[in-house]
C-alpha cells in the first residue's frame, strides 16, 4: 500500500505513494491540522484547491465534543465534516496531557477531567481505538504517552515501556474487532483503517531504537516518531530522526509527530521521513503572521500600514490582489477575512515546499532545493 517511487542519491529523501481508504496520498505530505473536525476557517472546497490531500483529526477533542453517539450516527467524520478525502486522527493522550485537567496516568490508561465541563473520563488503549474506530479515520494512530522534556534516561524508559505495552493492547483491540485492518493486506486499492504506532524514547539513541525495533517487530503499515518539539534542542530532534528513520521498514510510511517550520521539514525529509503536521501555519495566521520564503512577516508590524504588495508573489490565487497594508487592518480590527486570508496563504505555502520537494526528490535535485530553502530561510518576525 505504500510505493517508493524515487529515492534521493544524496540523502534519504523519498517520494511514495500510500494508498488509504479515501484515496492516495503523495509523499513526502503536509496534512493542516483540523483539530475539531476542521481546519479553522478554511472550507473543504478550499483545502481541496489548496492540494491538502490528507487532514489531521482528534480523537479527544471529538469525543468531548460532539461525542461518539453524534458522529456514528452521522456515518462517521468524513460525512459529518463533508470531506471526502484521507483523514489521519491522533489518539488522544497527547491531547489529553496539554489540555486535560487532574490527569493521572495509570497502567490502564489515562484519567482526566475534560478541559470544557471537567467531566471526569477515562481513555485507554482500547477506548482509543475503538473511537477511531468510529471516527472512520483512514490512518489511526496507536494510544502513547509523550514522554516529557526533559527527563531522565529511567523516566524515559519507563514511558517507552509503556508505550509499548499500550501498543501491544490497541494491536490486539485491532485484531479482535478490526481483523482485516492495517498490517497484513497489499491490495491495490485500500479498503480499511491503517494503524500506525508511534516510537518514543525521548532523546536517549538505545531508548528510541529499542522502541522502533519493539513495534517494528509488530508489522504496522506505517510508523510515526513522536515526543518531538517538546522542548529539545532541534539537533536532538535531527539526531532522533536519524537513529530512528533507518530502522523503519523502507517500504513503509514514517510520520514525524507535530512538525514543524519550513527547515525543519525539509531537514526531516532529508532524514527519510514521509508525513508531516503542524498546527503552526493556521495557528500563526490566526496571529497576523504569513509564512515567506524569507522567513516570518508578522502583519501586525507598523512597517506593513502602506505596503500595497500581495503577501508574495507565490501566493495563493484567493489571496491575490489583498494587499500586506489591507490584510495588516484586517487583522487589527480582528476581521475573519484577514485570518482567513492569512491561513489560505501560510497553508498554500506549506503544500507548495512539500510539492517542490517530491519534486525535487523526482528531478534528482533535492540537494539544491534542501540548499535553497536553508539558505533563505530564517525564523525572524519583522
Ligand atoms: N503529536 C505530537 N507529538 C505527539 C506524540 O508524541 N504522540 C501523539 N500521540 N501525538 C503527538
Amino acid at each position: 500500500m505504500f510505493d517508493l517511487l524515487a529515492n534521493d542519491p544524496a540523502s534519504s529523501a523519498r517520494r511514495g505513494r500510500l494508498q488509504t481508504p479515501h484515496g492516495v496520498i503523495e509523499t513526502p505530505v503536509f496534512m493542516p491540522v483540523g483539530t475539531q473536525g476542521t481546519v479553522k476557517a478554511v472550507h473543504p472546497n478550499e483545502l481541496r484547491e489548496l492540494n491538502s490531500q490528507i487532514i489531521l483529526g482528534n480523537t479527544y477533542h471529538l469525543w468531548v465534543r460532539p461525542g461518539m453517539e453524534i458522529i456514528r450516527e452521522a456515518g462517521g467524520l468524513h460525512q459529518f465534516m463533508n470531506w471526502d478525502r484521507p483523514i489521519l486522527t491522533d489518539s488522544g493522550g497527547f491531547q489529553v496531557f496539554s489540555l486535560a485537567k487532574l490527569r493521572k496516568i495509570k497502567e490502564e490508561g489515562c484519567y482526566f477531567n475534560n478541559h470544557v465541563d471537567g467531566t471526569p473520563m477515562f481513555l485507554g488503549p482500547e477506548t482509543a481505538m475503538e473511537i477511531q474506530a468510529t471516527l472512520g479515520s483512514d490512518i489511526a494512530m496507536l494510544f502513547d504517552e509523550c514522554t516529557p522534556y526533559p527527563c531522565t534516561h529511567d523516566e524515559a524508559k519507563k514511558s517507552m515501556e509503556l508505550t509499548l505495552r499500550w501498543a501491544k493492547r490497541c494491536r490486539d483491540w485491532v485484531d479482535q474487532n478490526q481483523p482485516d485492518a492495517g498490517a497484513h493486506g497489499r491490495s491495490a486499492t485500500q479498503t480499511k483503517q491503517l494503524h500506525f504506532p508511534i516510537v518514543q524514547g525521548s532523546v536517549f539513541q538505545d531508548l528510541r531504537q529499542h522502541c522502533a525495533r519493539e513495534l517494528v517487530a509488530m508489522d504496522f503499515p506505517g510508523y510515526a516518531v513522536g515526543g518531538l518539539s517538546v522542548g529539545e534542542p532541534e539537533e536532538d530532534m535531527m539526531r532522533i530522526a536519524e537513529w530512528t528513520c533507518p530502522l523503519l521498514p523502507e517500504h513503509k510510511p514514517r510520520y514525524a509527530m507535530g512538525l514543524g517550520t519550513p527547515p525543519q521539514i525539509v531537514e526531516l525529509i532529508a532524514r527519510g521521513v514521509d508525513m508531516f503536521d503542524c498546527v503552526i501555519p493556521t495557528r500563526l495566521a490566526r496571529n497576523g503572521t504569513a509564512f515567506t520564503h524569507e522567513g516570518l512577516m508578522n502583519l501586525r508590524n507598523n512597517k506593513f500600514a502602506k505596503d500595497f504588495r500581495d503577501l508574495a508573489e507565490d501566493t495563493h490565487p484567493l489571496c491575490r490582489g489583498f494587499s500586506r497594508a489591507y490584510i495588516r487592518h484586517l487583522i487589527n480590527t480582528q476581521e475573519v477575512l484577514g485570518l482567513r486570508l492569512i491561513s489560505l496563504h501560510n497553508l498554500h505555502f506549506y503544500a507548495s515546499l512539500t510539492s517542490r520537494a517530491r519534486l525535487a526528490i523526482e528531478q534528482g535535485c533535492f540537494s539544491e532545493f534542501r540548499a535553497e530553502v536553508n539558505a533563505r530561510y530564517q525564523t525572524r518576525s519583522d
